[in-house]
C-alpha cells in the first residue's frame, strides 16, 4: 500500500484534532455530573456516560470525514472493514478513574495507524486545554507550539511516570517492583492515570520517561506518534522493536532509555533484596 503523502497526514490530523476538541467539550460539561458509573468486569475499570458520549461523538466525525477507515475504539471495539490499512484507534476519556473522582487529569485520545504504524495522533485534556498534536514527518506540537523531550541524561535527575493496569491484582506480572526501585534511583515516579497524557508529558519534557504493561493500541497509539515527532523513543522494555500488542512499552527522551531499560531488569532482585535485608 502506498503511504500517505504529507497533504494527507495533515487532513488526518485535522480530523483527529476536530473530534479530540468537540468530545473534550462533552467530558468538560459532563465532568462532576455523573449519575451512573459502572464496572467493566474487573475491579476499578469504570465507564460512565461520558466515555459513551465522548466516543459516540468522535466516531461520528470518523465516519463523516474518513468513511473508508477501519476504528478500533475501547467502549465499541472494531468497527468497519479491514481493507483499507488505515486504522484509528480511540479513547474517548484515558483517565476514567481520574474522571470519575472529578481529578482533572484525562483526556481524549485519537490516533492514527497506517498498516499498523501510529502515524497521526491527537491529545486533548479539557481540563487544562491543552491540545498535544504529531504526525509522521510533520512535527509535535502542544497548542499549536512545537514541543521536544527534555534532555536530562541522567537516572538520578529524571522524573518519570508509570501506571497500575486493570488486571493488577489478578497477576504477579505487576510493576510494583520496578516503581520502588525507580523511587529510589530517580527525583520521582508519578502514576498519574491516564497513559495518553503520560506519553505527552514525556513529548513536552515535564517527565523524561515512562514505562507500563497492559496497554491497548487506543492509550498509546496518539501518544507514540507525538513522543517520537517530539524527539522520543519507544521501545520494549529490553530495547527490541516496540510491538504495540504486547501493551507494554518503554517510553522517554532517549537519553536515559538505555539507563531505565537496566533499571526495570534490575528491579525484582533489588526489591527482593531490600527486603531480606530490612531491619524493620
Ligand atoms: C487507563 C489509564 C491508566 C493506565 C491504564 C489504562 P482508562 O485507561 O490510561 O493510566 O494505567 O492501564 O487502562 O481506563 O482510563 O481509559
Ligand atoms: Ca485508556
Ligand atoms: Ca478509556
Amino acid at each position: 500500500m502506498q503511504q500517505p503523502s504529507q497533504n494527507e497526514l495533515q487532513i488526518f490530523l485535522d480530523v483527529a484534532t476536530e473530534a479530540v476538541m468537540t468530545a473534550g467539550v462533552i467530558l468538560q460539561d459532563l465532568c462532576g455530573q455523573l449519575e451512573k458509573i459502572e464496572e467493566k468486569g474487573r475491579p476499578g475499570d469504570l465507564v460512565t456516560e461520558a466515555d459513551q458520549k465522548a466516543e459516540a461523538t468522535v466516531l461520528e466525525i470518523l465516519r463523516r470525514r474518513v468513511p473508508e477507515h477501519q476504528i478500533l475504539a475501547e467502549e465499541s471495539g472494531l468497527l468497519g472493514i479491514d481493507d483499507s490499512g488505515y486504522l484509528w484507534a480511540i479513547d474517548p476519556l484515558d483517565g476514567t478513574t481520574n474522571y470519575a473522582h472529578s481529578y482533572p487529569v484525562s483526556a481524549v485520545s485519537v490516533g492514527l495507524l497506517v498498516e499498523g504504524v501510529p502515524q497521526v495522533g491527537a491529545i486533548y485534556n479539557p481540563f487544562r486545554n491543552e491540545l498535544f498534536r504529531g504526525a509522521k514527518g510533520l512535527g509535535a506540537t502542544l497548542n499549536h507550539r512545537p514541543i521536544r523531550v527534555s534532555k536530562t541524561t541522567q537516572l538520578k535527575s529524571s522524573l518519570l511516570v508509570t501506571g497500575f493496569a486493570y488486571d493488577r491484582c489478578e497477576t504477579k506480572d505487576t510493576n510494583y517492583p520496578e516503581f520502588c526501585y525507580l523511587t529510589h534511583l530517580t527525583q520521582g515516579v508519578r502514576r498519574a492515570g491516564s497513559a495518553s497524557l503520560d506519553l505527552a508529558n514525556v513529548a513536552c519534557g515535564r517527565l523524561d520517561g515512562y514505562w507500563e504493561r497492559g496497554l491497548s493500541p487506543w492509550d498509546i497509539t496518539a501518544g507514540i506518534i507525538i513522543l517520537e515527532e517530539a524527539g522520543g523513543k519507544i521501545t520494549a522494555y529490553d530495547e527490541s522493536p516496540l510491538i504495540l500488542e504486547s501493551g507494554r512499552l518503554l517510553a522517554t527522551n532517549g537519553h536515559i532509555h538505555h539507563s531505565l531499560s537496566r533499571a526495570l531488569d534490575e528491579a525484582l532482585p533489588w526489591l527482593q533484596n531490600f527486603y531480606s535485608n530490612s531491619v524493620v
